[in-house]
């Protein structure tokens, strides 16, 4: 069996080798192809990977390659992971909208937009390149507007992931006071746009009301990818668990004047740490048993994946959270869009399970968040301008037709050199 990784080369390739690791015995005998453009770090990773295996006893063989056929080429699961043009165009992403004061945001704000027309073509020629019948398994971001691309516009196979349901679940152990193992949330929706109204903790189900009336909101801690108090003092008001990335629907004024007051995009604070851990994954590559910086894309994400590739090779049939068609799961939101939802992963893909309703105080702004997928996959495809504008007008952070114009003219020019389709 043949794993293609799309993507490489990418800081997050530590994650996913540790991912493999995990699951050696499930996948023993395993070829992964690795693929990247940038040559330096593709074999960098390449080498780590062969030398963690070594070190560990794995039966994996791996091969680099700089030629996508090749990597592809008799491979059952094609995993992406990239960025067209990387953290230099995620800058451009997060900024371009800021500086028309709309939050940027490289997934679900317009910034997301921008990166979901670089990513689509690419995608699109991947989903063309691959084998007849291969599952490509995708990271790439936005996923839901690239997973919708594929699915509509190709024969391709295609299952996306976010890895968001499992942190956010763990962030809203640490605020309920419940431990984190054994609590399962049923978080649906759209991806970094999902809910939970119910959860579990050993198969017991919890009163979620009654939890968040005890729920007291921190002060502080945030991160850049969660903002536990934001989300305690919105959880209190919806009445259930609302995902990281609302509080850029809640609080999105208030985001933008804290992202004004800051120097740097989240892009640029990344551009700054990589020197130093792609010199630290180097280092390790050499060695025969490395132990890789976990300062990036370090554990869950890769694991998370590797379990995906696992339930559909191995027809597990486990419960996992991914973004599938919804085929009627979600009862708010069309049957052909592309959802986040429970779903049980086995040989024949994800099959999504019955949930219900979209919670009322949430179910406008979801399919809002839909309406603007819609397009925003349309516009990648055929790179039709007026779709474009459509689009970032049907967003909910924007919601003005010469801010819209702004950000797509300003984007369309920084990003002309990844977008073949306009
Ligand atoms: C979370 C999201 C991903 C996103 C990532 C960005 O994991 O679920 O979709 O790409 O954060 O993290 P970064 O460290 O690049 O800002």
């Amino acid at each position: 069996m043949k794993i293609a990784i799309v993507g490489a080369g990418s800081g997050y390739m530590p994650g996913i080798v540790r991912g493999l690791l995990h699951r050696a015995d499930d996948l023993a005998g395993a070829e992964l192809a690795c693929y990247d453009t940038d040559t330096a770090h593709l074999e960098v990773m390449a080498r780590l990977a062969r030398n963690m295996f070594a070190a560990r006893g794995a039966a994996f063989t791996v091969s680099s390659h700089t030629a996508l056929k090749a990597a592809l080429d008799g491979a059952s699961y094609v995993f992406t992971t990239f960025r067209p043009g990387g953290l230099a165009a995620r800058h451009l992403d997060e900024s371009i909208p800021l500086r028309h004061g709309v939050v940027g945001q490289e997934t679900a704000g317009p910034g997301g937009f921008l990166m979901a027309l670089r990513s689509v073509p690419v995608l699109l020629d991947i989903a063309a390149e691959a084998d007849a019948g291969a599952w490509i398994v995708n990271y790439t971001n936005p996923t839901s507007v690239v997973t919708d691309a594929v699915a509509r516009h190709t024969g391709a196979r295609i299952i996306g992931l976010c890895d968001q349901a499992i942190g956010d679940t763990e962030m809203w152990a640490g605020l309920l006071g419940l431990p984190s193992e054994g609590l399962e949330a049923d978080w649906i929706g759209l991806n970094h746009a999902t809910w939970a109204q119910r959860l579990r903790l050993d198969g017991r189900e919890l009163d979620v009301p009654l939890l968040l009336e005890d729920l007291e909101v921190p002060g502080g801690g945030a991160t850049p990818w969660r903002d536990p108090s934001r989300m305690a003092e919105l959880a209190k008001t919806l009445g259930f668990l609302p995902n990281s990335y609302s509080k850029y629907y809640f609080f999105h004024d208030e985001v933008v004047a804290e992202l004004r007051a800051k120097d740097t995009t989240r892009a640029q604070d990344i551009l700054v740490m990589l020197p130093g851990y792609y010199e630290q994954v180097t280092a390790e590559a050499g060695k025969a048993d490395p132990d890789p910086s976990r300062e990036r894309g370090g554990g869950e994400h890769g694991e998370f994946a590797v379990d995906v590739i696992c339930a559909l090779h191995r027809d597990e049939g486990r419960r996992m959270i991914v973004n599938t068609r919804n085929n009627g799961a979600i009862a708010s939101l069309d049957a052909d869009a592309i959802v986040e939802v429970p779903s049980l992963v086995g040989r024949s893909g994800p099959v999504p399970l019955t949930m219900g309703p979209l919670p009322g105080p949430v179910r406008g702004l979801t399919q809002a968040i839909h309406g603007y997928e819609r397009l925003a996959s349309e516009a990648a495809v055929t790179g039709d301008r007026r779709t474009a504008l459509q689009a970032l007008m049907a967003h909910p952070f924007v919601r003005s037709k010469h801010t819209a114009e702004k950000i797509l003219d300003e984007g369309l020019a920084a990003h002309r050199d990844h977008l073949p389709q306009f």
